[in-house]
């Protein structure tokens, strides 16, 4: 198949070409009907005058029709795009009604007609960049050594605390939809001890952010022998290798998304910055912000942190009752766990929640307690601890958020193809 990108080219002058496509606008005139003419490659102003066999044809068509289009090319500086279709024969595949989306919707209307929407330039091209992401999160982990291998989505506890389990009736028992594969990532590590995986994580988010979804795509890895400092060094190398290709293959996209690239080549150049949670908390209060050691840090509070920030930040080792039971305590002070969050910049703050884990069985034991969860749910989680303990680490990238920052997105839903949210299950 002939593609738009591939006609726009000086070479082309003259030759008849075939391609097919949607009608992203259509201008009528007393002589002459331009349709500009979309494909997922790019755009191009196909014109018929009156007089000319397709010309009544071409005149019913209206805008979102598809169909297919021979013609002549030729340069013309006065289109948009620099090229022009001079139309010889058109074959309407289907002849659109009048089109629900003009300029100017609100966000709401712009969501509930999501499966229209998603056609336009912006849309796909935020959806090209979402799919150098997820292919870049896979050439990485397979160039590193990592095999690939999976978890289940219905599960029997939670690991990121039950405030936000989805609850499913399991042929009349109690299940949950997955929040994240570690504990069973925790088991396959012993014997394959570099793994990674990319698969739904289910929240049941009730806080209305801008940054959370109740269905997200998340990339997690778990790693043998490696301590919260190795697990710093695989994912600020991941999000560096995956800017990266964004940068080389997506060059269009972000120029059309208007996507200012010098912070991305950052990221990609400058080492990311690591600090401490006392030194956050003192970097918030810096900026304007009143926060007591021992605070949670959300959405808005993370605004503040890295809003003039220039690269990635690690904030590290929080104290331990701000994080699950599966953190593991500092040997040199244990009020505090081997942990980090990798902080998006310009506002957009934690995109990789990760750390290293408890390895000892009474520790995890206490910690399992300590959260009010039951012992009993955990019973093979504990084993893991009993026959081999090792050191071990791991993260879990939310795939939405890095797609929404690095085409510095208001709102995580615009980075998803059908987003769900608590107040969106439909289209
Ligand atoms: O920080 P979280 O909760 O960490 C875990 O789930 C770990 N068990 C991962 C691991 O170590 N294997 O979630 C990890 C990341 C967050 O940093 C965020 O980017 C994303 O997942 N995330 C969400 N993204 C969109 N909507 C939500 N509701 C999200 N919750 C978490
Ligand atoms: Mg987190």
């Amino acid at each position: 198949m002939v593609l738009i990108k591939d006609i726009l080219s000086p070479e082309n002058e003259g030759k008849t070409v075939s391609i097919k496509g949607f009608a992203n606008s259509v201008r009528k005139g007393k002589n002459n009907v331009f349709i500009m003419l979309r494909d997922p490659t790019g755009l191009i102003q196909c014109v018929s005058h009156t007089g000319e066999s397709p010309f009544e044809l071409t005149d019913t068509i209206t805008r979102e029709s598809s169909m297919g289009v021979e013609g002549t090319i030729k340069q013309d500086q006065r289109a948009e795009g620099g090229y022009e279709l001079h139309i010889g024969s058109i074959k309407i595949f289907g002849l659109a009604e009048p089109f629900p989306l003009k300029k100017g919707h609100n966000k709401v209307y712009l969501f509930d007609n999501r499966h229209l929407w998603f056609r336009s330039v912006r849309v796909t091209s935020i959806m090209k960049i979402r799919s150098t992401v997820f292919e870049s999160i896979h050439s990485f982990f397979k160039e590193n050594g990592f095999y690939e291998i999976q978890s289940p989505s219905f599960v029997g506890g939670s690991v990121e605390g039950g405030s936000t389990l989805f609850n499913v009736d399991y042929f009349g028992k109690k299940a949950y939809l997955t929040q994240s594969w570690q504990l069973y990532a925790e088991a396959m590590v012993d014997s394959l001890w570099k793994i990674y995986t990319v698969a739904p994580s289910f929240r049941a988010e009730k806080s209305r952010t801008w940054r959370h979804l109740t269905e997200f795509w998340h990339a997690e890895a778990e790693v043998a022998f490696a301590d919260n400092n190795d697990i710093m060094d695989i994912e600020e190398k991941l999000i560096k290798y995956v800017v990266k290709t964004v940068l080389e293959k997506n060059q269009r996209e972000l120029e059309i998304l208007k996507r200012d690239v010098k912070i991305l080549e950052n990221v990609v150049n400058k080492p990311f910055l690591r600090m401490r949670y006392e030194e956050i908390i003192d970097l918030a209060n810096k900026n304007g912000l009143k926060l007591e050691y021992g605070a949670d840090l959300g959405a808005d509070e993370e605004r503040v942190i890295t809003s003039k920030l220039e690269t990635p930040v690690f904030s590290m080792n929080y104290p331990i009752k701000l994080k699950p039971f599966y953190h593991k305590p500092d040997p040199s002070d244990p009020s505090h766990v081997l942990c980090n969050d990798l902080l998006a910049p310009e506002g957009y703050g934690e995109i990789v929640g990760a750390g290293q884990r408890v390895d000892d069985k009474e520790t995890l034991i206490k910690r399992i307690e300590e959260e009010g969860l039951d012992v009993k749910d955990y019973e093979w989680y504990i084993d893991l601890r009993r026959y081999g303990a090792i050191p071990h680490s791991g993260f879990g990238l939310g795939v939405d958020r890095l797609v929404m920052w690095i085409c510095k997105l208001p709102h995580i839903a615009y980075a998803v193809p059908f987003p769900r949210t608590m107040r969106r299950l439909k289209p």
